[in-house]
C-alpha cells in the first residue's frame, strides 16, 4: 500500500489533508475497529474546502457508495460502522450497507436542524446508522444514562412503579432514540466549523464500539470531533479532511475539549446527573445515586405531572 505524509501526527493519531478516497486506498483491508462518517449532506452548503455540496441526487449517492464501499473493505470482522446523515439519504445508503454488513440500529438523534417547513412534518432527527461486519460486534459496551429529571426540582420525570429498587445504579439502558445530545453552539466554539458534531455524541459512539488502543477511522474530519474523542480516550485514529485548519487549531489547544469531556463523562453511567443531585439536595429529595440502597419516598417530580411518563420498565436491570 502507498503511504502518505500526514499533516498532523499526535501520540495516537494521524490526519491527512487529502481526499478521503485516496486515504482509504492506503489503508490495509480489515484493519479498522470503528469507522464513523459524517459526510456533507448535499444541501448546497458552503464549506471552507469548497466542495460541491449541490450534486444531482444520483451523483451524491454514487459518491457516497464509493467511500462506503472502501470503508467496508477496511473494517475488521466484528468492526462497527456508523453513518450520520439525514433520513432522506440514510434510507438508500442504509439499504446499500445492508447488502454488505449486518444492520444493528437506526438510532434517531433528536436534534432540530431546520425551521418548520410548510406542508411537511418538522424535521427533528438525524439518522445514526449502525452496522457491523459479520454477525456480531467484537466490541459493544453502550454507556448507561441518568434518569431524566425535572429541571426545577430534580424529581424523576418517569414513574418507575415498584421497581426502583431493582434499577441499575449506573443508570438506564441506552435506547435507539437519543434525546440528550446538544447542538454545538457554545460561545467557545464560535470559530469552529458550524457542521461540527457534539463531543457527547462522539464520546458515546467511541465508548460503545471501541476500546482503548482500538483503531478508529473517520473520512470527513470537519472540526475533528471524532479525532478529539478518540485521542482523549486512548484510541488510535486515522483521519482525512480537505481543509484541516480547524482540526490543527483544535489540537493545538485540547484543554477546553479535555475539560468538556470530563464533564460529559461525569454525567454518564450514573443514576443522577450532578446538576439533578444538586437540585434534589436543595429540595430535600433522596440523594443516593443508588435506589438499591436508598429508601425512596416521594422523589418524583411534582411540578408538572403531565410531563411524566408511566411504567418505563425497559431500564430495570
Ligand atoms: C459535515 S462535515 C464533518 C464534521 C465533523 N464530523 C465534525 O464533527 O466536525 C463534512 C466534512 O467533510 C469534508 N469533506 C468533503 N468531501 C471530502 C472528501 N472527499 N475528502 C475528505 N473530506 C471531505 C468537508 O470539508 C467537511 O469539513
Amino acid at each position: 500500500m502507498a503511504t502518505m505524509i500526514p499533516i498532523l501526527e499526535t501520540p495516537l493519531g494521524c490526519l491527512h489533508q487529502a481526499d478521503c478516497l485516496s486515504v482509504l486506498a492506503t489503508l490495509e483491508s480489515e484493519s479498522i475497529d470503528l469507522a464513523f462518517a459524517d459526510p456533507p449532506f448535499n444541501l448546497g452548503k458552503q464549506y471552507s474546502s469548497r466542495i460541491d455540496d449541490a450534486k444531482a441526487s444520483h451523483e451524491y449517492l454514487e459518491w457516497c457508495r464509493g467511500w462506503l464501499d472502501a470503508m467496508v473493505r477496511v473494517l475488521k470482522p466484528g468492526g462497527s460502522l456508523f453513518l450520520w446523515n439525514l433520513p432522506k439519504w440514510s434510507l438508500p445508503l442504509g439499504a446499500f450497507l445492508g447488502e454488505r454488513l449486518t444492520f444493528r440500529h437506526w438510532i434517531a438523534v433528536d436534534i432540530k436542524y431546520s425551521l418548520p417547513i410548510g406542508g411537511r412534518l418538522y424535521p427533528s432527527h438525524y439518522a445514526l446508522l449502525y452496522f457491523v461486519k459479520g454477525k456480531r460486534p467484537a466490541i459493544f459496551h453502550p454507556d448507561r444514562i441518568p434518569v431524566p429529571c425535572c429541571r426545577h426540582c430534580g424529581g424523576e420525570l418517569r414513574d418507575y412503579g415498584g421497581y426502583k429498587d431493582k434499577m441499575n445504579p449506573k443508570g438506564v439502558n441506552l435506547a435507539d432514540v437519543w434525546t440528550d445530545i446538544p447542538p454545538v453552539r457554545h460561545a467557545k466554539y464560535k470559530k469552529r466549523d458550524a457542521n461540527g458534531l457534539s463531543l457527547k455524541l462522539m464520546d458515546r459512539i467511541v465508548a460503545m464500539a471501541s476500546d482503548p488502543g482500538s483503531l478508529i477511522f473517520d473520512p470527513f474530519g470537519g472540526s475533528g470531533t471524532t479525532y478529539v474523542a478518540a485521542e482523549l480516550t486512548g484510541r488510535r485514529w486515522i483521519g482525512s479532511e480537505l481543509d484541516c485548519s480547524s482540526i490543527i487549531e483544535r489540537f493545538d489547544a485540547l484543554e477546553a475539549d479535555s475539560a468538556h469531556l470530563l464533564e460529559i463523562q461525569r454525567d454518564k453511567n450514573t443514576l443522577f446527573r450532578r446538576s439533578d443531585l444538586e437540585r434534589r439536595r436543595k429540595v430535600g429529595k433522596p440523594l443516593s445515586g443508588n435506589y438499591r440502597l436508598a429508601e425512596i419516598v416521594g422523589a418524583e417530580c411534582v411540578c408538572d405531572s403531565s410531563s411524566r411518563e408511566q411504567g418505563d420498565l425497559f431500564d430495570v436491570s
